[in-house]
């Protein structure tokens, strides 16, 4: 059975291999059993009950809270091939009652249902006309109070199913994994003896930073613009942080866009469905932002603020990376983020429930500031053991931490706030030692102060990280809940009297030679994704429900040119194929024509192991990577190699070393290529590639003598362009 299951994966979704935990749930499903699966966000749920919904006979109805997305889970079976609707809020009554019909007549394997549905006659009197195969529960943490997301009308389904005439097999899906939880669903649910699976919790694509900058904007900045193009949120903890920031990138020609509780409804979809269809490349938004989102290329995840505690922030990070690629998740941590969040624990907690989020907002605060593997705190936080002590692919595992003495400066903030007599905020003690001139200070006469300007070296903002730092080590206190005031503890006197040593800890990145990774070519990648972008708008879908990010990479590394290779794509399934293939193809052909791109055989074995084994690496700057690889093979042609010896020694094409050539004689380099070339036919090359202008390389060879090869003729346009 597993292995008709394993047809459908390839034939519908285009994967070759199910991801952990996927294989043993749908065999339990297939099995008839009830079942429970706990698999992180974008470990993927959703095809341990869709390709079960396709052996059964019968309709498999999906239970969903997210109506916003419902459409996106559709479109994208559709697109796969699948036969499947939703019903919910937003169909028109016509639309509402034509469902029902097809429905009726069996016409969808697949059902997305909103949960309020569940409570209206017509539609349960729907339910008892149907064969109804299964009965697949989404984010099913939805039916436990102590899960975050509680909807009253989860607790409904149990009831429905009871009522129905047949008992369809039951199945519920969640990422979240407390104890307390996963009973509420077994019992809720009413899971008949059900087959539980907990896969790991661990994302291993997804690599993990904090970082401490001074000034956070500028590092946010530097990197946006080294990763333009690519999708990334960026997470911040307030709204007028978000629309602080959304203009401010708006400004700098970022394209950007904005999600929080504070926008319009119909301003919030507007901003959401351009990032989902790549229209725009950011998205800078509060926690409001992300559930459910099936966006499958988000390249990096931000926080731009510490949030409450690591529940939040491994569900916001993990919306990085869903397609198996690389992702980067980075904590841009400042200490001011702690007091941030403990104002507003005091302000929304209960007394009950603040003692646990002050302890969570500590565990998330001990993460940012651990010099151990920062994946290893994550798993471990989250009851999983590891293995291992360093997985290397952390900002800790990856850097050296310095340690810096900065006992003197802390005296000078600690008498500082001694001398303001313990009575004021982090604003204006910073104002003080930086020796500010303004009209407050001026008034209460702190310019009369030993204190006052002794830090002035410093920028207002490496003196607030300062005394953040003292207050993070409980050298200080923030107390006063409006406006918080600094005040000394204890500890200081032993750093004002003792001669107690204080130190900041700061990391510098280790330069790793990098794993083996795969160069993919970056030019057919863009011509890839503009077709992609093209399809997706005339069929109104995003772009990521044509093909993933890394569907188009592997083609970028094979370079199909027939159906049938296309279809060993990982992400290509019969239905795509046959839909799309065609556009992709005739591009790639193309490209390998005038790039004469020769693909050997083992070349492509060798290039698939290696895919497989995801080491696939995201472009940072297009340009850069292409670099180092032309100007190796023009050292190797300078010190005296012949083209077919550095074919050799490089384990590359002999088409592809010419054209490093080539791009170096463009590029003005000091290269002769002339003593290579068929310079006897120099005059008709020229002659007919000035003739056949825009028509293809074959073409144009195929119209000159047979010796003349691809390498003269590219170097011909090449020199004609030169001149
Ligand atoms: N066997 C597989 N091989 C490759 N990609 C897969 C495989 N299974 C699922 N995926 C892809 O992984 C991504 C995430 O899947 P899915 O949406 O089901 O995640 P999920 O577990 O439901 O996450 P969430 O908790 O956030 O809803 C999708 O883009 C999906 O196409
Ligand atoms: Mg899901
Ligand atoms: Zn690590």
């Amino acid at each position: 059975m597993i292995n008709t299951a394993k047809q459908l994966l390839k034939n519908h979704f285009g994967y070759d291999d199910f991801r952990k935990g996927q294989e043993e749930i749908i065999s339990h499903i297939l099995n008839k059993e009830d079942c429970l699966a706990i698999m992180p966000t974008g470990a993927g749920k959703s095809i341990c009950y869709q390709i079960p919904a396709l052996t059964f006979e019968g309709t498999t109805i999906v239970i969903s809270p997210l109506i916003s997305l419902m459409k996106d889970q559709v479109d994208s079976l559709i697109q796969n091939g699948i036969s499947a609707t939703f019903i919910n809020s937003t169909l028109s009554t016509s639309e509402y009652f034509q469902t029902i019909e097809n429905a009726k007549l069996g016409m969808y394997k697949i059902i997305y249902v909103a949960p309020e549905r569940l409570n209206s006659e017509g539609f349960i009197n729907l339910l008892n006309n149907i064969n109804i195969s299964m009965f697949a529960i989404d984010e099913a943490h939805c039916v436990s109070q102590w899960g975050h997301d509680f909807r009253p009308s989860y607790t409904e389904i149990a009831n429905i199913i009871l009522n129905l005439k047949k008992r369809p097999i039951v199945a519920a899906f969640t990422a979240t994994a407390t104890e307390l939880v996963k009973n509420d669903i077994i019992n809720l649910l009413k899971l008949s003896n059900p087959f539980t699976l907990t896969t790991g919790f661990d994302r291993k694509n997804l690599s993990f930073s904090v970082e401490t900058p001074i000034d956070k904007k500028k590092y946010l900045l530097d990197y946006l613009n080294n990763h333009k193009d690519i999708s990334g949120i960026i997470y911040c903890l307030s709204r007028k942080n978000v629309d602080n920031l959304f203009n401010e990138l708006s400004e700098q020609g970022f394209s950007v866009s904005k999600y929080h509780g504070g926008m319009s409804d119909s301003a919030r979809e507007q901003n959401q469905n351009d990032f989902v269809f790549d229209k725009t490349s950011i998205m800078v938004a509060t926690n409001a932002f992300g559930m459910g989102i099936d966006k499958s290329n988000i390249r990096y995840v931000i926080h731009y603020n510490m949030p409450k505690d690591l529940e939040s922030y491994y569900q916001e990070a993990g919306r990085s990376g869903r397609d198996g690629s690389p992702a980067e998740c980075i904590l841009l941590f400042n200490r001011s983020d702690i007091v941030s969040n403990k104002f507003l624990i005091e302000q929304t907690g209960s007394t009950s429930t603040k003692l646990v989020e002050y302890q969570k907002l500590n565990d998330m605060v001990d993460y940012c500031n651990t010099d151990k593997c920062l994946r290893k705190y994550i798993l471990e936080y989250f009851g999983e053991k590891t293995d291992y002590e360093n997985c290397n692919n952390c900002s800790n595992c990856n850097s050296e931490i310095e340690s810096t003495d900065i006992t003197t400066d802390s005296k000078k903030i600690m008498s500082c706030i001694k001398r303001m007599r313990e009575r004021f905020g982090i604003g204006l003690v910073t104002d003080v030692l930086k020796g500010s001139k303004t009209a407050k200070i001026k008034s209460m006469k702190f310019d009369d102060l030993s204190t006052y300007g002794i830090m002035s070296d410093y920028s207002k903002d490496t003196i607030k990280e300062l005394i953040s730092f003292l207050v993070s080590e409980n050298y200080i206190n923030c107390v006063g809940d409006k406006y918080p005031i600094l005040v000394l503890t204890p500890a200081c006197s032993d750093v004002l009297f003792n001669d107690k040593k204080v130190f900041i800890k700061r990391k510098i990145e280790k330069v790793k030679p990098k794993a083996s990774e795969i160069n993919y070519d970056i030019e057919l990648f863009g011509t890839l994704s503009a077709i992609r972008k093209q399809l997706a708008e005339e069929l109104n879908v995003p772009p990521f429900i044509i093909f993933a990010d890394s569907t188009l990479i592997e083609m970028c590394i094979l370079y199909p040119t027939s159906l049938d290779e296309l279809y060993r794509v990982s992400g290509v399934g019969k239905y795509k194929a046959d839909n799309y293939g065609k556009y992709f193809l005739h591009e790639i052909q193309k490209y390998v024509e005038q790039h004469q791109i020769e693909k050997s055989p083992e070349k492509v074995t060798e290039m698939a192991t290696k895919i497989s084994s995801k080491k696939i690496k995201i472009p940072k700057e297009s340009k850069s990577d292409r670099e180092p690889t032309k100007i190796t093979t023009y050292n190797l042609y300078m010190s005296g190699k012949t083209i077919k010896e550095i074919v050799n020694l490089r384990g590359l094409t002999q088409a592809t070393i010419e054209k490093h050539l080539i791009d170096c004689y463009k590029d003005g380099m000091k290269i002769d290529l002339e003593k290579e070339i068929h310079t006897q036919y120099e005059k008709e090359i020229c002659n007919m590639i000035h003739f056949m202008k825009g028509a293809l390389l074959r073409d144009i060879k195929a119209a000159l003598p047979y010796e003349v090869t691809y390498f003269d003729i590219n170097y011909y346009i090449a020199k004609i362009e030169k001149n």
